[in-house]
Protein backbone atom coordinates (compact mmCIF):
# COMPACT_ATOMS: atom_id res chain seq x y z
CA UNK A 1 0.00 0.00 0.00
CA UNK A 2 3.19 2.16 0.12
CA UNK A 3 4.43 4.57 -2.92
CA UNK A 4 7.97 4.92 -3.71
CA UNK A 5 10.04 7.69 -6.15
CA UNK A 6 13.51 8.31 -6.48
CA UNK A 7 15.01 10.61 -9.06
CA UNK A 8 18.68 11.82 -10.61
CA UNK A 9 19.44 14.39 -13.17
CA UNK A 10 18.97 17.82 -14.00
CA UNK A 11 18.41 20.25 -10.61
CA UNK A 12 14.37 20.49 -9.99
CA UNK A 13 12.54 21.67 -7.57
CA UNK A 14 10.95 19.52 -4.41
CA UNK A 15 7.81 20.21 -5.76
CA UNK A 16 8.49 18.48 -8.92
CA UNK A 17 9.21 14.93 -6.80
CA UNK A 18 5.98 15.77 -4.89
CA UNK A 19 3.97 16.35 -7.67
CA UNK A 20 4.97 12.67 -8.77
CA UNK A 21 4.50 10.93 -5.51
CA UNK A 22 0.94 12.91 -5.46
CA UNK A 23 -0.02 10.52 -7.90
CA UNK A 24 0.75 7.77 -5.79
CA UNK A 25 -1.57 9.13 -3.03
CA UNK A 26 -3.92 6.18 -3.45
CA UNK A 27 -1.41 3.54 -2.30
CA UNK A 28 -0.99 4.96 1.01
CA UNK A 29 -1.66 7.88 3.03
CA UNK A 30 -0.80 8.27 6.82
CA UNK A 31 2.57 9.83 6.18
CA UNK A 32 5.09 10.55 3.30
CA UNK A 33 8.52 11.77 3.21
CA UNK A 34 11.08 13.34 0.94
CA UNK A 35 14.85 13.39 1.00
CA UNK A 36 17.38 15.33 -1.52
CA UNK A 37 21.04 15.67 -0.97
CA UNK A 38 21.97 19.30 -1.45
CA UNK A 39 26.10 20.58 -1.09
CA UNK A 40 26.83 16.52 0.36
CA UNK A 41 24.64 16.38 2.97
CA UNK A 42 20.88 14.61 3.03
CA UNK A 43 18.27 16.58 3.80
CA UNK A 44 14.85 14.92 5.09
CA UNK A 45 11.28 16.11 5.40
CA UNK A 46 8.61 13.83 6.64
CA UNK A 47 4.75 14.75 7.89
CA UNK A 48 1.99 12.52 8.87
CA UNK A 49 -1.36 12.70 6.94
CA UNK A 50 -1.40 13.37 3.40
CA UNK A 51 0.89 14.86 1.54
CA UNK A 52 -0.27 18.13 1.15
CA UNK A 53 0.69 18.29 5.08
CA UNK A 54 4.50 17.66 3.57
CA UNK A 55 4.29 20.02 0.59
CA UNK A 56 3.07 22.48 2.81
CA UNK A 57 6.31 22.38 4.75
CA UNK A 58 8.96 21.98 2.03
CA UNK A 59 11.18 24.97 1.02
CA UNK A 60 11.26 25.99 -2.57
CA UNK A 61 14.95 24.12 -2.13
CA UNK A 62 16.64 22.26 -5.72
CA UNK A 63 18.47 19.07 -5.77
CA UNK A 64 19.59 16.57 -8.63
CA UNK A 65 19.03 13.31 -6.32
CA UNK A 66 15.57 12.72 -4.52
CA UNK A 67 13.91 10.23 -3.15
CA UNK A 68 10.04 10.40 -1.59
CA UNK A 69 7.65 8.15 0.16
CA UNK A 70 4.02 7.76 0.67
CA UNK A 71 3.48 5.27 3.49
CA UNK A 72 0.96 3.18 4.93
CA UNK A 73 2.00 1.96 7.52
CA UNK A 74 2.45 -1.47 8.64
CA UNK A 75 5.80 -1.92 10.88
CA UNK A 76 5.13 0.91 13.66
CA UNK A 77 3.08 3.69 13.98
CA UNK A 78 1.85 6.77 11.92
CA UNK A 79 4.39 8.83 13.51
CA UNK A 80 7.26 11.03 11.53
CA UNK A 81 9.68 9.12 12.88
CA UNK A 82 8.37 6.26 11.15
CA UNK A 83 7.81 8.03 7.96
CA UNK A 84 10.50 7.00 5.09
CA UNK A 85 12.35 8.03 4.36
CA UNK A 86 14.95 6.50 6.85
CA UNK A 87 18.34 7.19 7.53
CA UNK A 88 21.04 5.86 8.88
CA UNK A 89 23.26 6.69 12.23
CA UNK A 90 25.87 7.89 10.53
CA UNK A 91 23.77 9.67 7.76
CA UNK A 92 25.22 8.97 5.01
CA UNK A 93 22.55 6.80 3.53
CA UNK A 94 18.75 7.26 2.97
CA UNK A 95 16.16 4.58 1.61
CA UNK A 96 12.43 4.59 0.78
CA UNK A 97 11.25 1.05 0.76
CA UNK A 98 7.72 -0.90 -0.30
CA UNK A 99 7.42 -4.34 1.35
CA UNK A 100 8.60 -6.23 4.45
CA UNK A 101 11.77 -6.68 5.30
CA UNK A 102 10.90 -10.27 7.32
CA UNK A 103 14.12 -10.72 9.22
CA UNK A 104 15.13 -7.39 10.02
CA UNK A 105 15.09 -7.97 13.70
CA UNK A 106 17.47 -10.57 13.83
CA UNK A 107 20.10 -8.77 11.32
CA UNK A 108 19.59 -5.68 14.09
CA UNK A 109 20.81 -8.21 16.60
CA UNK A 110 23.52 -9.61 14.55
CA UNK A 111 24.88 -6.48 13.45
CA UNK A 112 24.62 -4.51 16.52
CA UNK A 113 22.60 -1.75 14.32
CA UNK A 114 20.94 0.59 16.79
CA UNK A 115 17.41 2.10 14.88
CA UNK A 116 15.63 5.12 15.81
CA UNK A 117 12.06 4.25 14.53
CA UNK A 118 9.97 1.50 14.69
CA UNK A 119 10.24 0.30 11.17
CA UNK A 120 11.82 -2.73 9.15
CA UNK A 121 13.10 -0.41 6.78
CA UNK A 122 15.62 1.29 8.59
CA UNK A 123 17.71 -1.75 8.95
CA UNK A 124 18.48 -0.95 5.36
CA UNK A 125 20.27 2.69 5.80
CA UNK A 126 21.93 1.10 9.16
CA UNK A 127 23.58 -1.83 7.09
CA UNK A 128 24.29 0.07 4.01
CA UNK A 129 25.98 2.66 6.22
CA UNK A 130 27.68 0.04 8.67
CA UNK A 131 29.06 -2.04 5.49
CA UNK A 132 30.77 1.16 4.53
CA UNK A 133 28.77 0.64 0.92
CA UNK A 134 30.11 2.40 -2.03
CA UNK A 135 29.15 1.00 -5.21
CA UNK A 136 27.01 -1.34 -7.09
CA UNK A 137 28.42 -4.52 -6.03
CA UNK A 138 28.66 -3.82 -1.98
CA UNK A 139 25.30 -2.60 -2.43
CA UNK A 140 24.13 -5.71 -4.20
CA UNK A 141 26.44 -7.71 -1.14
CA UNK A 142 24.02 -5.77 1.46
CA UNK A 143 20.83 -7.39 -0.16
CA UNK A 144 22.04 -10.14 0.37
CA UNK A 145 20.79 -10.25 4.33
CA UNK A 146 17.17 -9.06 3.64
CA UNK A 147 14.52 -11.56 3.77
CA UNK A 148 11.61 -10.85 2.16
CA UNK A 149 10.05 -8.06 -0.08
CA UNK A 150 11.35 -4.93 -0.91
CA UNK A 151 11.50 -2.27 -3.79
CA UNK A 152 14.26 0.05 -2.61
CA UNK A 153 15.55 3.34 -3.72
CA UNK A 154 18.73 4.45 -2.03
CA UNK A 155 20.83 7.54 -2.01
CA UNK A 156 24.42 8.29 -0.28
CA UNK A 157 25.12 11.88 0.87
CA UNK A 158 29.12 11.28 -0.79
CA UNK A 159 27.56 10.47 -4.35
CA UNK A 160 24.78 12.78 -5.39
CA UNK A 161 25.59 11.59 -8.69
CA UNK A 162 24.47 8.04 -8.46
CA UNK A 163 21.93 6.27 -7.35
CA UNK A 164 20.91 2.59 -6.22
CA UNK A 165 17.53 0.20 -6.53
CA UNK A 166 17.08 -3.22 -5.01
CA UNK A 167 13.70 -5.55 -6.33
CA UNK A 168 12.35 -8.48 -4.65
CA UNK A 169 8.63 -8.95 -4.86
CA UNK A 170 7.51 -5.72 -4.82
CA UNK A 171 7.01 -3.72 -7.57
CA UNK A 172 9.34 -1.19 -9.09
CA UNK A 173 10.20 0.82 -12.71
CA UNK A 174 12.66 3.31 -13.97
CA UNK A 175 12.13 5.78 -16.76
CA UNK A 176 14.69 8.07 -18.74
CA UNK A 177 14.22 10.76 -20.01
CA UNK A 178 17.29 12.75 -22.15
CA UNK A 179 19.68 12.54 -18.79
CA UNK A 180 16.85 12.04 -16.17
CA UNK A 181 16.27 9.00 -14.34
CA UNK A 182 12.62 8.17 -12.70
CA UNK A 183 12.14 5.21 -10.24
CA UNK A 184 8.87 4.60 -9.23
CA UNK A 185 6.44 1.87 -7.79
CA UNK A 186 3.74 2.29 -10.50
CA UNK A 187 4.79 3.33 -14.05
CA UNK A 188 1.98 5.14 -14.18
CA UNK A 189 4.38 7.94 -12.57
CA UNK A 190 5.91 8.51 -15.78
CA UNK A 191 3.15 9.75 -17.63
CA UNK A 192 4.29 13.76 -18.85
CA UNK A 193 8.03 12.10 -18.22
CA UNK A 194 9.04 9.36 -20.55
CA UNK A 195 7.42 7.36 -23.35
CA UNK A 196 8.91 4.42 -22.41
CA UNK A 197 10.05 2.26 -18.90
CA UNK A 198 11.54 -0.43 -17.69
CA UNK A 199 10.52 -2.92 -15.22
CA UNK A 200 12.60 -5.00 -12.76
CA UNK A 201 12.36 -8.58 -12.35
CA UNK A 202 12.84 -9.85 -8.81
CA UNK A 203 16.64 -10.22 -7.62
CA UNK A 204 17.39 -7.12 -9.98
CA UNK A 205 19.34 -4.19 -8.96
CA UNK A 206 20.04 -0.68 -10.80
CA UNK A 207 22.97 1.33 -10.19
CA UNK A 208 22.97 5.25 -12.06
CA UNK A 209 26.11 6.75 -12.16
CA UNK A 210 27.13 9.94 -14.68
CA UNK A 211 23.83 9.84 -16.21
CA UNK A 212 24.27 6.23 -17.39
CA UNK A 213 21.97 3.36 -16.12
CA UNK A 214 23.14 -0.21 -15.38
CA UNK A 215 21.29 -3.15 -14.66
CA UNK A 216 22.55 -6.60 -12.44
CA UNK A 217 21.33 -9.43 -10.98
CA UNK A 218 22.10 -10.89 -7.78
CA UNK A 219 25.57 -12.54 -9.07
CA UNK A 220 26.74 -9.06 -9.74
CA UNK A 221 26.57 -9.84 -13.53
CA UNK A 222 24.81 -7.12 -15.76
CA UNK A 223 21.42 -7.39 -17.44
CA UNK A 224 20.63 -6.11 -20.61
CA UNK A 225 16.91 -4.63 -20.53
CA UNK A 226 14.57 -3.20 -22.88
CA UNK A 227 12.22 -0.37 -22.37
CA UNK A 228 8.46 -1.14 -22.55
CA UNK A 229 6.05 1.79 -23.84
CA UNK A 230 3.72 3.44 -21.50
CA UNK A 231 0.32 2.16 -22.27
CA UNK A 232 -2.48 4.83 -22.14
CA UNK A 233 -4.32 3.05 -19.44
CA UNK A 234 -1.08 3.21 -17.29
CA UNK A 235 -1.62 6.97 -17.34
CA UNK A 236 -2.98 8.48 -13.46
CA UNK A 237 -6.61 9.59 -14.28
CA UNK A 238 -7.63 12.89 -12.75
CA UNK A 239 -10.73 13.93 -10.77
CA UNK A 240 -12.18 15.56 -13.64
CA UNK A 241 -15.50 17.90 -11.95
CA UNK A 242 -15.92 14.78 -9.10
CA UNK A 243 -14.94 15.90 -5.77
CA UNK A 244 -12.89 12.42 -4.88
CA UNK A 245 -11.99 9.41 -6.87
CA UNK A 246 -14.20 7.32 -4.73
CA UNK A 247 -17.09 9.11 -6.24
CA UNK A 248 -15.55 9.33 -9.51
CA UNK A 249 -15.05 5.55 -10.22
CA UNK A 250 -18.69 4.74 -8.77
CA UNK A 251 -19.73 6.46 -11.63
CA UNK A 252 -17.56 5.30 -14.37
CA UNK A 253 -18.73 1.63 -13.86
CA UNK A 254 -21.67 1.58 -16.50
CA UNK A 255 -18.72 2.81 -18.72
CA UNK A 256 -16.20 0.31 -17.95
CA UNK A 257 -18.32 -2.46 -17.94
CA UNK A 258 -19.31 -1.27 -21.93
CA UNK A 259 -15.50 -0.77 -22.57
CA UNK A 260 -14.77 -4.11 -20.87
CA UNK A 261 -17.60 -6.22 -23.14
CA UNK A 262 -15.92 -4.23 -26.29
CA UNK A 263 -12.41 -5.02 -24.95
CA UNK A 264 -12.82 -9.09 -24.64
CA UNK A 265 -15.04 -8.68 -27.93
CA UNK A 266 -12.38 -7.07 -29.84
CA UNK A 267 -9.08 -8.98 -28.47
CA UNK A 268 -11.63 -12.08 -28.58
CA UNK A 269 -9.84 -12.41 -24.61
CA UNK A 270 -11.71 -16.18 -24.26
CA UNK A 271 -10.73 -17.53 -27.29
CA UNK A 272 -7.93 -19.63 -25.71
CA UNK A 273 -10.20 -21.78 -23.86
CA UNK A 274 -11.19 -24.03 -25.91
CA UNK A 275 -14.57 -27.01 -25.20
CA UNK A 276 -11.68 -29.37 -23.48
CA UNK A 277 -9.91 -26.68 -21.37
CA UNK A 278 -12.11 -27.19 -18.21
CA UNK A 279 -12.20 -31.37 -18.82
CA UNK A 280 -8.09 -31.39 -17.60
CA UNK A 281 -9.15 -29.88 -14.40
CA UNK A 282 -11.12 -31.71 -11.43
CA UNK A 283 -11.32 -28.61 -8.80
CA UNK A 284 -11.84 -25.15 -9.70
CA UNK A 285 -10.25 -22.54 -6.85
CA UNK A 286 -10.44 -19.09 -6.56
CA UNK A 287 -8.13 -16.68 -4.49
CA UNK A 288 -8.16 -13.38 -3.82
CA UNK A 289 -8.32 -10.64 -0.85
CA UNK A 290 -10.34 -8.57 0.81
CA UNK A 291 -12.49 -7.16 -2.03
CA UNK A 292 -11.49 -9.31 -5.07
CA UNK A 293 -12.23 -12.72 -2.40
CA UNK A 294 -15.92 -11.41 -2.96
CA UNK A 295 -15.63 -11.36 -6.10
CA UNK A 296 -13.58 -14.94 -6.33
CA UNK A 297 -16.89 -15.98 -3.98
CA UNK A 298 -19.45 -15.15 -6.48
CA UNK A 299 -16.87 -17.04 -9.38
CA UNK A 300 -17.59 -19.82 -7.40
CA UNK A 301 -20.80 -19.56 -7.25
CA UNK A 302 -21.18 -19.02 -11.43
CA UNK A 303 -19.02 -21.94 -12.02
CA UNK A 304 -21.24 -24.05 -9.69
CA UNK A 305 -24.73 -22.48 -10.30
CA UNK A 306 -24.33 -21.71 -14.65
CA UNK A 307 -21.63 -25.06 -14.74
CA UNK A 308 -22.89 -27.00 -13.13
CA UNK A 309 -19.17 -27.65 -11.57
CA UNK A 310 -17.96 -27.16 -8.31
CA UNK A 311 -15.79 -24.81 -7.31
CA UNK A 312 -14.79 -22.96 -3.95
CA UNK A 313 -12.85 -19.58 -3.19
CA UNK A 314 -10.53 -18.94 -0.30
CA UNK A 315 -9.09 -16.26 0.90
CA UNK A 316 -5.25 -16.16 -0.97
CA UNK A 317 -3.93 -14.67 2.64
CA UNK A 318 -5.14 -18.38 4.70
CA UNK A 319 -4.62 -20.52 1.49
CA UNK A 320 -0.97 -20.05 1.74
CA UNK A 321 -0.79 -21.69 5.20
CA UNK A 322 -2.79 -24.45 4.47
CA UNK A 323 -0.53 -27.55 3.12
CA UNK A 324 -1.55 -27.52 -0.66
CA UNK A 325 -1.82 -31.35 -1.12
CA UNK A 326 -4.45 -30.94 -2.67
CA UNK A 327 -3.55 -28.72 -5.51
CA UNK A 328 -2.08 -30.91 -8.25
CA UNK A 329 -2.06 -30.41 -12.48
CA UNK A 330 -5.95 -31.67 -12.40
CA UNK A 331 -6.38 -27.87 -10.16
CA UNK A 332 -7.58 -24.60 -12.13
CA UNK A 333 -6.43 -21.65 -9.71
CA UNK A 334 -8.23 -18.94 -10.79
CA UNK A 335 -6.21 -15.49 -8.89
CA UNK A 336 -8.03 -12.31 -8.88
CA UNK A 337 -6.40 -8.76 -7.99
CA UNK A 338 -7.47 -5.58 -9.13
CA UNK A 339 -3.93 -4.30 -8.45
CA UNK A 340 -1.68 -7.56 -9.35
CA UNK A 341 0.46 -6.83 -6.92
CA UNK A 342 -0.97 -8.35 -3.22
CA UNK A 343 2.11 -10.11 -1.82
CA UNK A 344 -0.33 -12.69 -0.36
CA UNK A 345 -2.38 -13.36 -3.75
CA UNK A 346 1.35 -13.66 -5.45
CA UNK A 347 2.50 -16.21 -3.01
CA UNK A 348 -0.84 -18.42 -3.70
CA UNK A 349 -0.34 -18.19 -7.21
CA UNK A 350 3.79 -19.44 -6.61
CA UNK A 351 2.24 -21.96 -4.08
CA UNK A 352 -0.08 -23.24 -7.19
CA UNK A 353 2.44 -22.81 -10.33
CA UNK A 354 4.87 -25.33 -7.83
CA UNK A 355 2.19 -27.87 -7.59
CA UNK A 356 1.50 -28.13 -11.00
CA UNK A 357 -1.77 -25.87 -10.85
CA UNK A 358 -2.85 -24.55 -13.94
CA UNK A 359 -3.35 -20.69 -12.59
CA UNK A 360 -5.57 -17.64 -14.58
CA UNK A 361 -4.78 -13.80 -13.26
CA UNK A 362 -8.14 -11.70 -13.68
CA UNK A 363 -6.57 -8.57 -13.26
CA UNK A 364 -6.76 -4.92 -13.69
CA UNK A 365 -3.10 -4.02 -14.51
CA UNK A 366 -1.51 -5.16 -17.32
CA UNK A 367 2.02 -5.22 -16.43
CA UNK A 368 1.33 -6.67 -12.60
CA UNK A 369 4.01 -9.39 -10.97
CA UNK A 370 0.47 -11.38 -11.32
CA UNK A 371 -0.18 -11.10 -15.19
CA UNK A 372 3.65 -12.07 -15.80
CA UNK A 373 3.12 -15.18 -13.47
CA UNK A 374 0.22 -16.58 -13.98
CA UNK A 375 -0.70 -18.89 -17.15
CA UNK A 376 -3.27 -16.82 -18.82
CA UNK A 377 -4.74 -13.37 -17.91
CA UNK A 378 -7.85 -12.01 -18.02
CA UNK A 379 -7.74 -7.82 -18.23
CA UNK A 380 -9.81 -6.17 -16.70
CA UNK A 381 -10.22 -2.99 -18.67
CA UNK A 382 -11.54 -0.57 -15.14
CA UNK A 383 -8.81 1.63 -15.74
CA UNK A 384 -6.80 2.95 -12.58
CA UNK A 385 -8.75 2.58 -9.58
CA UNK A 386 -6.74 5.58 -7.68
CA UNK A 387 -9.62 5.49 -4.20
CA UNK A 388 -8.17 3.28 -1.77
CA UNK A 389 -11.66 1.38 -1.61
CA UNK A 390 -12.13 -1.07 -4.57
CA UNK A 391 -15.51 0.26 -6.36
CA UNK A 392 -15.29 0.08 -10.33
CA UNK A 393 -12.64 -2.61 -10.25
CA UNK A 394 -15.28 -4.69 -8.51
CA UNK A 395 -18.10 -4.98 -11.03
CA UNK A 396 -15.47 -5.16 -13.58
CA UNK A 397 -14.10 -8.60 -12.14
CA UNK A 398 -17.53 -9.70 -11.72
CA UNK A 399 -18.52 -9.34 -15.04
CA UNK A 400 -15.67 -10.68 -16.17
CA UNK A 401 -16.08 -13.61 -14.30
CA UNK A 402 -19.92 -14.20 -15.32
CA UNK A 403 -18.57 -14.20 -19.25
CA UNK A 404 -15.87 -16.63 -18.35
CA UNK A 405 -18.40 -18.72 -17.38
CA UNK A 406 -20.88 -18.06 -20.07
CA UNK A 407 -18.22 -18.89 -22.27
CA UNK A 408 -17.46 -22.33 -21.13
CA UNK A 409 -21.19 -22.48 -21.09
CA UNK A 410 -21.71 -21.40 -24.89
CA UNK A 411 -19.19 -24.15 -26.03
CA UNK A 412 -21.23 -27.17 -24.61
CA UNK A 413 -24.74 -26.49 -24.61
CA UNK A 414 -26.75 -25.54 -27.31
CA UNK A 415 -28.58 -22.82 -25.64
CA UNK A 416 -26.24 -19.66 -25.94
CA UNK A 417 -26.16 -17.15 -23.11
CA UNK A 418 -25.43 -13.77 -24.70
CA UNK A 419 -23.42 -12.18 -22.29
CA UNK A 420 -22.73 -9.32 -24.31
CA UNK A 421 -26.01 -8.16 -23.71
CA UNK A 422 -26.50 -9.30 -20.09
CA UNK A 423 -23.23 -7.38 -18.73
CA UNK A 424 -24.77 -4.45 -21.03
CA UNK A 425 -28.45 -4.24 -19.35
CA UNK A 426 -26.84 -4.24 -15.60
CA UNK A 427 -24.79 -1.30 -16.94
CA UNK A 428 -27.27 0.54 -18.11
CA UNK A 429 -29.14 0.47 -14.79
CA UNK A 430 -26.35 0.48 -12.50
CA UNK A 431 -26.68 4.48 -11.88
CA UNK A 432 -30.04 4.30 -11.56
CA UNK A 433 -30.38 5.19 -7.83
CA UNK A 434 -32.61 7.10 -6.12
CA UNK A 435 -29.39 9.50 -4.50
CA UNK A 436 -31.93 11.38 -2.48
CA UNK A 437 -33.06 8.04 -0.24
CA UNK A 438 -29.75 7.03 -0.48
CA UNK A 439 -28.47 10.53 1.24
CA UNK A 440 -31.02 10.20 3.81
CA UNK A 441 -30.24 6.76 4.43
CA UNK A 442 -26.05 7.80 4.80
CA UNK A 443 -27.35 10.69 6.99
CA UNK A 444 -28.69 8.57 9.66
CA UNK A 445 -25.91 6.18 9.48
CA UNK A 446 -23.29 8.08 10.35
CA UNK A 447 -23.91 8.24 14.18
CA UNK A 448 -24.66 4.41 14.61
CA UNK A 449 -22.18 2.07 15.91
CA UNK A 450 -22.86 -1.05 14.36
CA UNK A 451 -24.25 -1.65 11.31
CA UNK A 452 -25.64 -5.09 9.99
CA UNK A 453 -25.86 -6.40 6.88
CA UNK A 454 -27.78 -9.81 5.57
CA UNK A 455 -28.56 -12.05 2.73
CA UNK A 456 -28.60 -15.35 1.12
CA UNK A 457 -26.51 -16.67 -1.68
CA UNK A 458 -25.33 -14.04 -3.51
CA UNK A 459 -26.87 -11.28 -1.78
CA UNK A 460 -24.72 -12.87 1.19
CA UNK A 461 -21.90 -11.79 -0.61
CA UNK A 462 -23.15 -8.68 -1.84
CA UNK A 463 -23.56 -8.15 2.25
CA UNK A 464 -20.03 -8.95 2.61
CA UNK A 465 -18.81 -6.46 0.70
CA UNK A 466 -20.80 -4.15 1.24
CA UNK A 467 -19.77 -4.23 5.28
CA UNK A 468 -16.19 -4.19 4.42
CA UNK A 469 -17.09 -0.77 2.37
CA UNK A 470 -18.93 0.48 5.24
CA UNK A 471 -15.71 -0.41 7.79
CA UNK A 472 -12.70 0.49 5.29
CA UNK A 473 -14.39 4.18 4.27
CA UNK A 474 -16.45 5.22 7.31
CA UNK A 475 -14.94 3.16 10.55
CA UNK A 476 -17.70 1.86 11.59
CA UNK A 477 -18.25 -1.43 12.55
CA UNK A 478 -20.37 -3.21 9.62
CA UNK A 479 -20.67 -7.16 9.62
CA UNK A 480 -22.25 -9.62 7.57
CA UNK A 481 -24.34 -12.54 8.02
CA UNK A 482 -26.58 -15.32 6.03
CA UNK A 483 -29.89 -14.24 6.55
CA UNK A 484 -30.72 -17.87 7.88
CA UNK A 485 -27.61 -17.77 10.39
CA UNK A 486 -29.63 -14.80 12.37
CA UNK A 487 -31.15 -16.85 14.37
CA UNK A 488 -28.27 -18.98 15.63
CA UNK A 489 -26.62 -16.59 17.79
CA UNK A 490 -26.58 -13.44 15.63
CA UNK A 491 -30.06 -11.46 16.58
CA UNK A 492 -28.41 -10.83 19.84
CA UNK A 493 -26.27 -7.92 18.09
CA UNK A 494 -29.80 -6.70 17.51
CA UNK A 495 -31.42 -3.71 19.75
CA UNK A 496 -33.48 -0.32 19.55
CA UNK A 497 -32.91 1.41 16.42
CA UNK A 498 -29.93 -1.22 14.81
CA UNK A 499 -29.76 -0.80 11.09
CA UNK A 500 -30.20 -4.13 9.30
CA UNK A 501 -29.79 -4.10 5.40
CA UNK A 502 -31.95 -7.00 4.43
CA UNK A 503 -30.30 -7.41 0.89
CA UNK A 504 -33.26 -9.78 -1.16
CA UNK A 505 -32.51 -9.35 -5.01
CA UNK A 506 -33.36 -12.33 -5.89
CA UNK A 507 -36.88 -13.49 -6.81
CA UNK A 508 -36.74 -17.64 -5.11
CA UNK A 509 -34.96 -16.61 -2.01
CA UNK A 510 -36.22 -13.23 -1.60
CA UNK A 511 -39.22 -14.24 1.09
CA UNK A 512 -36.93 -15.78 3.17
CA UNK A 513 -34.62 -12.68 3.56
CA UNK A 514 -37.33 -10.23 3.99
CA UNK A 515 -38.56 -12.33 6.98
CA UNK A 516 -35.40 -12.51 8.52
CA UNK A 517 -35.25 -8.55 8.21
CA UNK A 518 -39.01 -9.01 10.11
CA UNK A 519 -37.45 -11.02 12.79
CA UNK A 520 -34.80 -8.00 13.08
CA UNK A 521 -37.49 -5.52 13.23
CA UNK A 522 -39.73 -7.46 15.74
CA UNK A 523 -36.31 -6.28 18.12
CA UNK A 524 -36.33 -3.40 17.40
CA UNK A 525 -33.95 -3.13 13.91
CA UNK A 526 -34.22 -0.33 11.44
CA UNK A 527 -34.39 -2.31 8.47
CA UNK A 528 -33.73 -0.90 4.96
CA UNK A 529 -34.52 -3.44 2.37
CA UNK A 530 -31.82 -3.19 -1.10
CA UNK A 531 -34.77 -4.94 -3.12
CA UNK A 532 -37.99 -4.27 -5.45
CA UNK A 533 -40.47 -4.59 -2.82
CA UNK A 534 -42.89 -1.69 -2.68
CA UNK A 535 -41.67 -0.40 0.92
CA UNK A 536 -40.72 3.34 1.65
CA UNK A 537 -37.43 1.77 3.30
CA UNK A 538 -36.65 -0.07 -0.14
CA UNK A 539 -33.59 0.16 -2.29
CA UNK A 540 -35.08 -0.05 -5.13
CA UNK A 541 -32.89 -3.27 -7.10
CA UNK A 542 -34.44 -4.17 -10.32
CA UNK A 543 -32.24 -7.03 -12.15
CA UNK A 544 -34.02 -10.37 -14.07
CA UNK A 545 -30.79 -11.93 -14.17
CA UNK A 546 -30.04 -13.33 -10.76
CA UNK A 547 -26.37 -14.05 -11.59
CA UNK A 548 -26.20 -10.31 -12.35
CA UNK A 549 -28.00 -8.54 -8.91
CA UNK A 550 -24.44 -8.39 -7.12
CA UNK A 551 -23.42 -5.84 -10.10
CA UNK A 552 -26.44 -3.88 -9.25
CA UNK A 553 -27.20 -4.39 -5.92
CA UNK A 554 -23.44 -3.01 -4.77
CA UNK A 555 -23.51 -0.09 -6.04
CA UNK A 556 -25.82 1.99 -3.90
CA UNK A 557 -23.97 0.03 -0.89
CA UNK A 558 -20.50 1.58 -2.42
CA UNK A 559 -22.12 5.19 -2.47
CA UNK A 560 -24.02 4.84 1.06
CA UNK A 561 -20.42 4.45 2.26
CA UNK A 562 -18.88 7.03 0.18
CA UNK A 563 -21.59 9.20 1.36
CA UNK A 564 -21.15 8.85 5.08
CA UNK A 565 -17.06 9.13 4.87
CA UNK A 566 -17.94 12.15 3.53
CA UNK A 567 -20.60 13.75 6.40
CA UNK A 568 -18.31 12.15 8.81
CA UNK A 569 -15.66 14.59 7.61
CA UNK A 570 -13.09 11.79 7.27
O1 LIG B 1 -5.30 -5.28 -5.51
P1 LIG B 1 -6.06 -6.40 -4.88
O2 LIG B 1 -7.39 -6.60 -5.53
O3 LIG B 1 -5.29 -7.68 -4.81
O4 LIG B 1 -6.33 -5.94 -3.39
C1 LIG B 1 -6.93 -6.83 -2.49
C2 LIG B 1 -7.60 -6.07 -1.37
O5 LIG B 1 -6.64 -5.41 -0.61
C3 LIG B 1 -8.61 -5.07 -1.90
O6 LIG B 1 -9.58 -5.71 -2.66
C4 LIG B 1 -9.28 -4.32 -0.73
O7 LIG B 1 -10.02 -5.20 0.05
C5 LIG B 1 -10.17 -3.24 -1.31
N1 LIG B 1 -9.40 -2.12 -1.74
C6 LIG B 1 -11.22 -2.81 -0.36
O8 LIG B 1 -12.03 -1.81 -0.90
Amino acid sequence: MCGLIGYIGNKKNYEFVVNILKKLEYRGYDSSGLAAIINNRIKIYKETGPILNLEKKLPKSQSSCMIAHTRWATHGKTTKQNAHPHISADKTWSVVHNGIIENYKELKAKFKLKTISETDTEIIAQLLAKNKTKNAFEFIETFKNFQGSFAVVAINKNQANQIFAAKNKSPLYVAKHLNNFLFASDPACFANFSDSYYSFNDNEFAHIKNKKIIFYNKNNKKIIKKPQKILKFEKIEEKNNFPHFMLKEIFEEPLKLKQQINCFKKNKTFDVFNKNFLKKYNKILLLGCGTAYHACQIGAHYFEQILNIPAHAEIASEFIYKTPNFINKKTLVILISQSGETADTILAQKIATSNKATTIGITNVAYSTLSKLVDFVIPIFAGPEIAVASTKAYVCQLSALYALVCHFKNLISAKKIDFSRDILEVSENILNMDFHKLDTIAQNLVKQKNIIFIGKNLDYITACEAALKIKEITYINATAHPAGELKHGYLAMISKNTPVFAIATIKKLKSKTINAGEEAIARGANAIYVSNINRPNCITINCQNKYLTPMLAVAPMQYIAYKMSILKEL
